[in-house]
């Protein structure tokens, strides 16, 4: 499986406080059957607390810790982007990242509320050639409030990412519900883990995700949410949108 949507770098964001957890959850990643997780770092954290240069080198340090461990399983580079009135910009000067050096790059809109910066932030990325993968969209409220906003979002173009645990009612009833409605409506590409710790309820188990997704679409869609479709984004070749 192919898992573009990971908080593993240490002490960056609300993900692993150290080395150690990072490890453990990369093998925990590997060992529910991930080959590729793309570490996401919140673009806010990043930039305040550090950079993105630095970021990188923690990849690259744990890279070479993977390769010792000899653990079967690739780690890339992207970046969980806040949307602001700021995010073309902030893509521009390379302080947001894609996902892998790609035009596809992790959105997340506010989780609350509809400002009025949305629309027109999103359109600026789109025009500037970004693809924007939107982040858990069954946790936004504006979303939630109004399924037919995604509907419009994807028709535009843009393409979105469900969390596992949403799936398996890590986030309640009314969320597992809601993600049910996104996965049967086709109104889900992606499903990732979104993890934040080797284990509990943000843990990087993708299998769960997809063996709930499997019960309820069937396994070859399921496997398009959690294999081809992060895969072919990961490349860059992805068409579906
Ligand atoms: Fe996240």
């Amino acid at each position: 499986m192919y898992d573009i949507h990971a908080h593993i770098l240490p002490g960056i964001d609300d993900g692993p406080r150290n080395k150690n957890e990072s490890l453990e959850l990369i093998i925990e990643a590997s060992r529910s059957g991930v080959e590729t997780l793309i570490a996401t770092p919140h673009m806010k954290d990043v930039n305040e607390k550090r950079s993105v240069k630095y970021v990188r080198e923690l990849l690259k340090s744990l890279q070479k810790d993977v390769k010792e461990l000899k653990l079967n399983i690739s780690l890339k580079m992207g970046m969980e982007n806040h949307l602001t009135p700021n995010s073309p910009a902030m893509f521009e000067v390379g302080k947001s990242l894609p996902i892998n050096e790609t035009n596809f790059a992790l959105i997340e809109l506010p989780f609350f509320g509809y400002p009025n910066y949305v629309d027109d932030s999103l359109a600026q990325l789109q025009k500037n050639g970004i693809i924007p993968l939107l982040a858990h969209p069954e946790r936004i409220e504006l979303i939630q409030n109004n399924p037919a906003k995604l509907e419009q979002y994807v028709r535009k173009g843009m393409i979105s990412q469900v969390t596992a645990g949403s799936l398996t009612g890590q986030f309640g009833q009314e969320v597992k519900s809601f993600t049910e409605m996104l996965v049967t409506e086709g109104l889900a590409h992606v499903m990732a883990s979104d993890c934040h710790r080797p284990f509990g309820r943000r843990s990087p188990d993708l299998y769960v995700g997809y063996q709930a997704a499997a019960r309820l679409v069937g396994e070859a869609k399921a496997k398009m949410l959690v294999y081809d479709n992060p895969r072919s984004i990961i490349n860059g070749t992805y068409e579906g949108y």
